[in-house]
């Protein structure tokens, strides 16, 4: 099995790269693919940039031509449900697209001719990347202390539903306009709902995990930063590597 994983920033994914065995670089429209053994599994690492077209892209020339057989996407979020705090770990059951807008010829949030206004990824295709990242946090007390000098304490693993959008969401209003019209949304991020399409029109299974870097208020883009530059690799490889020896 060969699995794609993918990041939308070089800080998410840069740690997987470089722990890439028997390394081989591919250029592809725009994006750099890096092919080769990641805890001795086959896997393809690649930064797919932000955004729901960088990210539907770069799935699809996953799946296509580099023909993996999965596709795991790591990256940050900003938390929309008040439960959620920075280090907490999301995996994604329903992806809704909240910048998705046709009426009134369409429902609000209605992929057309889709006829939904989310795409599901099933509880049984999520069970080893759960596993894998409440692994990760409840085995690595190093890593535990790092986080706490942050103030980042008993980090918890949760499932549910994320909303995708092209917009960084830095404004308690809009924060509110999403939390009142996706009550269910734990978390926003800028590609999840894009990857999840292209993976349900080829039928390619998939995991999203999203750490939450910020609160989406008016803080979000200097803590998305903070906890990028300090964070965000260490979970991406950490919970792959859980995940791939899970396998
Ligand atoms: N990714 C991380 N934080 C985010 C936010 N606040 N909005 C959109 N995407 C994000």
């Amino acid at each position: 099995m060969l699995i794609g994983l993918m990041g939308a920033m070089p800080e998410e994914i840069e740690k997987i790269i470089n722990s890439i065995q028997d390394k081989k670089e591919t250029q592809n429209g725009n994006r750099v693919y890096h092919t080769g053994k990641l805890f001795g599994h086959n896997i393809v690492a690649v930064f797919s940039r932000w955004g729901k077209v960088a990210a539907a892209t770069t799935a699809t020339d996953l799946i296509v031509n580099f023909k993996v057989d999965k596709i795991i996407f790591t990256g940050v979020a900003g938390a929309i449900s008040d439960d959620l705090n920075i280090g907490d770990v999301v995996i994604a059951e329903r992806l809704f697209q909240h910048d998705m807008d046709a009426r009134p010829l369409m429902k609000q949030f209605e992929i057309p001719l889709m006829n939904t206004t989310f795409f599901e990824i099933k509880k049984q295709e999520n069970l080893k990347i759960l596993n894998a990242a409440n692994n990760f946090i409840a085995n690595n007390s190093d890593f535990k202390n790092k986080l706490s000098k942050s103030n980042i304490n008993m980090p918890k693993v949760v499932v549910g539903d994320v909303a995708s959008g092209d917009v960084f969401v830095a404004d308690i209003a809009i924060k509110q306009n999403i939390q009142k019209k996706l009550p269910s949304v734990l978390c926003v991020e800028m590609e999840g709902a894009a990857v999840a399409q292209v993976c349900n029109d080829f039928e390619t299974p998939l995991n999203i995990v999203r750490v939450i870097s910020d609160t989406a208020t008016e803080k979000a883009s200097s803590h998305a930063m903070d906890f990028l530059n300090k964070y965000a690799s260490d979970y991406s490889l950490g919970i792959i590597k859980e995940y791939i020896q899970s396998l």
